[in-house]
């Protein structure tokens, strides 16, 4: 079988297509024929080995944590899934259900696990889930990143009732499935992006509210305005260090930041002083659980939710896809396809 594969010096041109030996499913392992994968802001950072404690010296890696596949053979003992099912790779291996322990995410599919970027993956049947039908390969390879952190993020962590005004950072993978289930919620919703053609998108997949962060870097005050003077209830923070001080602006007294990404910079401009005075409350966010995972495909099946699936590459083509995402014209997901 075929996978992709990085190694140091790292970089698009380091990313290749090698044969590796057929794997096999050892006692309590599922043998999975990929279908598709997507590509997360992280396995970009992976790529050009920029990625959290990756170590500079570490071997050659296969990325990708989101997957869909077709189970192909199962080991011994293994009753969570039968051959024939399709289902998806789940981020953290490990994290089954509770609350995240140094353990449980210590298990990441890509990095420290190996990833489902390769033609035939064995995973632990514990790491896999079988996933709504009325979905296509491509959606599903969508779910266990974006959509789980979304999910996460307003479901578990927040409390947030109907009617409540959610903001969403940008038009990515995450910020988009946080539109789709704010919408499905009930709650109103601003969403920042730094295109026009994107917020009147956004707008009709039912966004409230769209403001261009080009032409309003200070985007918290059409928040105020769209909240009557009183900021958002919550905030999903994809921005990091380049909007965390307009977010600290945008939120309610009381209100909840979802600490998720960095795409705007990693620096800081967290400023205690505002954090005191709005008495917001700021939450890491790291994915999420089996059972958080299971609990959002019901509702995504409730719901009929399609994830938003913008380009489609052959995996052969990776490099292509990754160029993609850097360029940045993507809304919602890019999606490889095996
Ligand atoms: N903590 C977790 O568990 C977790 C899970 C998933 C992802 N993440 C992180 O979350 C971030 C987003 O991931 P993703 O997969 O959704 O990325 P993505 O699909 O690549 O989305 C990137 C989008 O961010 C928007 N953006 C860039 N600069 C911005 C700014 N200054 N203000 C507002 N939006 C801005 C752009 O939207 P426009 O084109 O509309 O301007 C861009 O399309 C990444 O840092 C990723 O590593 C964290």
């Amino acid at each position: 079988m075929r996978a992709l594969e990085v190694a140091p010096p790292w970089g698009l041109d380091a990313l290749e297509v090698v044969e590796r030996a057929d794997p096999t499913p050892g006692p309590g392992e599922v043998l999975v024929r990929m279908k598709a994968v997507s590509l997360n802001y992280r396995d970009f950072l992976m790529v050009h080995g920029l990625y959290g404690r990756m170590p500079a010296t570490s071997g050659a890696i296969t990325p990708f944590s989101d997957g869909c596949g077709l189970v192909e053979a199962v080991g011994e003992g293994v009753t969570r899934v039968a051959v024939g099912d399709r289902v998806a790779t789940l981020f953290f291996q490990g994290w089954i259900s509770g609350p995240p322990t140094l353990e449980k995410l210590s298990t990441a599919l890509g990095h420290p696990i190996p990833g489902a970027g390769r033609e035939l993956a064995v995973f632990s049947q514990e790491g896999v889930s079988k996933v709504p039908g009325f979905l296509t390969d491509e959606e599903v390879s969508t779910l266990p990143c974006a959509g789980l952190t979304a999910w996460r993020a307003l479901f578990e962590d927040a409390s947030l009732k109907p009617g409540e005004t959610v903001v969403l950072q940008g038009t990515g993978g995450v910020s988009i499935f946080g539109l789709q289930f704010a919408h499905a919620a009930g709650f109103r919703t601003v969403i920042t992006s730094s295109s026009d053609d994107k917020l009147a998108r956004a707008a009709g997949m039912g966004a409230t509210r769209g403001v261009n962060y080009k032409a309003e870097p200070e985007w918290s005050k059409a928040v105020r305005d769209a909240t009557g003077g009183r900021g958002a209830d919550f905030i999903m923070e994809v921005g990091g260090g380049g909007t965390i001080e307009q977010s600290l602006q945008a939120v309610k007294i009381g209100g909840h930041i979802a600490i998720i990404g960095v795409v705007a910079g990693m620096g800081s401009g967290l400023n205690p002083a505002a954090l005191i005075g709005n008495s917001a409350r700021l939450q890491g966010v790291s994915v999420g659980s089996r059972d958080m995972f299971e609990a959002m495909c019901a509702a995504i099946d409730l719901h009929q939710i399609r994830p938003v699936v913008d380009k489609v590459y052959p995996w052969t083509e990776a490099r292509g896809a990754f160029a993609a995402m850097k360029g940045g014209e993507h809304f919602g997901k890019i999606v490889l396809r095996f």
